[in-house]
């Protein structure tokens, strides 16, 4: 299928469905017990029409690029967005640096396609520097497009302020039931400053909890539950989303979430009605401190 996209005004444009890697090749240590069925899952769903696939340097230390480099072998890789992200003890100049040869060696490509601090850079990190890797790097072309995780929208500020280049995305922990993004401004702040909200976890890990509103609108539209949740994320303006799955008939379930509308009107009575609904992400709460080094 094609996917549906959204692009901001800079021309930067993601499909609202993108596959992740974390826990494909290992979880922070490489596991490569599983890889063909990873590779093959991969190429399972560049086949059904993914071209944003989200992954990062810590991601099975090393091990989910791999994989990536494997399943695109033979694919044309003008038409994929790789995403990938560098780790917080690598972000200080050099780091960052060697940090992105390492990525670019596994996953087999001479540019990434949209780099990610995966934190705001820890204490102690000289930011300036890091900022000035990335747009050196986004100079030479080994970068196309630069964003961040988990970040404030003070921190993202923090952060856009010091670089040359557009962050054209915040991915932050956002779904059905975790709505940080919402009540602490992080959305508001993506649609406001045109950068797209990349929604990590949209199925919770496949643990959302059941409703009975959901179950009505599932029986209303003819979807399943699961693809109410996941249309519900991507019909909020500026969020896309990426899952991971390594199972075809996930896969085939989260894809028929996109190419359609819900009413307005039930977008809403899931925002406020949905059960269990968490202020903070059980997984990565984001820091809302201003002590942040100009
Ligand atoms: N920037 C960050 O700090 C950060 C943090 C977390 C995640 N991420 C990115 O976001 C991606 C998605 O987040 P996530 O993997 O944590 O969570 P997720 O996509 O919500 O959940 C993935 C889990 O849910 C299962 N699943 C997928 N579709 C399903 C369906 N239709 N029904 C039931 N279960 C389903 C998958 O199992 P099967 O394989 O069996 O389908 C997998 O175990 C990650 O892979 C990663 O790329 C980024």
């Amino acid at each position: 299928m094609i996917i549906p996209t959204k692009k901001l005004s800079s021309d930067f444009e993601l499909p609202v469905y993108g596959l992740g890697l974390w826990q494909m090749g290992g979880r922070w240590e490489s596991d490569t017990s599983n890889d063909e069925r990873e590779v093959a899952a991969i190429r399972a769903a560049l086949d059904a029409g993914i071209t944003h696939v989200d992954t990062a340097e810590g991601y099975g230390n090393g091990h989910a690029e791999q994989l990536l480099a494997r399943a695109i072998n033979g694919y044309d890789r003008a038409k994929l967005q790789i995403a990938t992200k560098v780790a917080g003890h690598n972000q200080a100049y050099d780091g960052l640096m060697r940090a992105l040869e390492g990525s670019l060696k596994r996953l087999q490509t001479d540019y990434i396609d949209l780099y990610m601090l995966h934190f705001y850079p820890p204490s102690g990190t000289d930011v300036n520097g890091t900022v000035r890797a990335l747009d050196e790097l986004v100079a030479q072309g080994a970068i196309k497009h630069i964003g961040v995780c988990n970040m404030s929208p003070n921190r993202f500020e923090d952060i856009q302020r010091r670089t040359k280049n557009k962050l054209v995305c915040n991915q932050v922990h956002y779904n059905v039931q975790y709505r940080e993004a919402e009540k602490r401004g992080v959305l508001e702040h993506a649609q406001q400053n045109d950068v797209m909200l990349v929604a990590w976890r949209p199925v919770q890990k496949g643990n959302l909890p059941k409703s009975a509103l959901v179950n009505e609108l599932a029986a209303k539209y003819g979807k399943t539950p699961t693809q109410i949740a996941i249309n519900w994320l991507v019909s909020q303006q500026n969020v896309v989303t990426i899952s991971k799955t390594s199972s075809l008939e996930h896969l085939t379930e989260n894809l028929g979430a996109l190419d359609w509308r819900m009413e307005v009107r039930d977008i809403e009575r899931i925002r406020t009605l949905f059960p269990d609904q968490k202020n903070v992400s059980d997984a990565l709460p984001l820091d809302y401190e201003t002590d942040v080094e100009v």
